[in-house]
């Protein structure tokens, strides 16, 4: 059994409460609570939505984290908090249920970054961070490239996208075939039967910016693609569209994530989000990262989709480098930054 702070994280960024328990890097529970199909019939997130489905989860879902670890609410150190970034009024529950815990238990409060946790979550599962190494994160959210030395004291973003982030093409592109929301697992399980070289989708890039995203242009013209087909009276070769779509947005994440870390000369890289789940983007950054020389670290799909683990694995590196807690003025941020290092 592992030593060290026992700290309790709390994720309500988007559409998933997530409330996890690590023992210094032993991860003890990871309970999540999802309102993903309530946002179904929209298409996307609607914010008020998520919100009030994390007032109505968040008590029950901290008392099944404890349970499952095996704890009491008195033997918690500390309490992570997602600050941000992520949905106001998301955010604003979880935070706010954090300090009412910090406060009734006169335990520390630690506010953390939603994209430093994506990272940092990996530690329970592969161990300490390998300093510096390179991580992509790519999410329904957020698709950032991120030199990372210390998690726990901010890190260098390299670049971010300019348009709409993976997650979001692999949302909007599932719904121009029809396949459901969220978009990911669906692509992915139709492309396993498709071909990715049936169609040229183009690979955007972004002038001067060399770790910067562009996916609209991609999203654009799949959807062009696909009316161009069925105004013709031809049927829309789903797998063939999702496999081809799939190659074109992991291509460019890894072939820039593979070239950052040649530029900054780091072995170690580092993929997170709820893309990262994707089978072929796995395959194929394995594939370039053997080829360069590169380590890969892919934390397990369920820790690659937003959790409370993630926070908790952060808050406890916070509290093991003597990071200062936050006041109980902390504010949720919900364009909170990474701080450069
Ligand atoms: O990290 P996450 O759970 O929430 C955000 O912070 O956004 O990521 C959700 C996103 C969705 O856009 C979903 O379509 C995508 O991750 N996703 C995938 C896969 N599984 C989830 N995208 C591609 N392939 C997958 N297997
Ligand atoms: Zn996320």
């Amino acid at each position: 059994m592992s030593t060290g702070p026992l700290i309790l994280g709390i994720e309500t960024s988007c559409d998933e409460t997530g409330v996890g328990i690590v023992r210094g890097s032993e991860l003890l529970a990871d309970e999540v609570a999802s309102s993903v199909e309530q946002h179904a019939r929209f298409g996307g997130v609607v914010p008020e939505v998520a919100s009030r489905a994390h007032l109505e989860a968040m008590v029950p879902t901290v008392q099944r984290a404890l349970r499952t670890a095996g704890v009491t609410m008195r033997e918690i150190d500390a309490i992570a908090v997602t600050a941000g970034p992520g949905l106001m009024g998301a955010l604003l529950v979880g935070v706010a249920a954090a300090k009412a815990y910090a406060l009734a238990l006169d335990k520390p409060l630690y506010g953390v970054n939603h994209l430093a946790a994506h990272v940092a979550v990996d530690t329970v599962e592969h161990g300490a961070l390998p300093a510096p190494c390179i991580s992509l994160l790519v999410s329904g959210g957020h698709s950032s490239l991120l030199l990372v030395e210390d998690v726990t004291r901010g890190v260098q973003h390299l670049g971010a996208t300019v348009d709409d982030a993976a997650g979001e093409a692999f949302d909007k592109v599932a719904r121009v075939l029809g396949l459901g929301f969220p978009g990911g697992p669906p692509i992915d399980r139709a492309a396993a039967d498709g071909n990715k070289s049936a169609i040229a989708f183009p690979r955007g890039v972004v002038r001067d910016a060399p770790y910067n995203f562009t996916f609209s242009g991609l999203k654009t013209s799949v959807a062009r693609w696909v009316e161009a087909r069925e105004r013709a009276g031809e049927p829309v070769p789903v797998a063939d569209v999702a496999a081809s779509f799939q190659e074109a947005v992991v291509d460019v994440l890894t072939a820039r994530a593979i070239a950052a870390c040649k530029e900054y000369d780091v072995r170690d890289l580092l993929i997170g989000g709820g893309v990262a789940a994707n089978s072929r983007l796995r395959a194929l950054a394995q594939e370039r990262c053997d080829k360069a020389g590169v380590r890969l670290r892919v934390p397990r799909p369920k820790l690659c989709t937003d959790n409370g683990a993630m926070v908790a694995a952060l808050g406890s590196l916070m509290v093991s480098c003597g990071v200062e807690p936050s006041t109980l003025d902390l504010p949720a941020d919900s364009s909170l930054a990474l701080v450069r290092v």
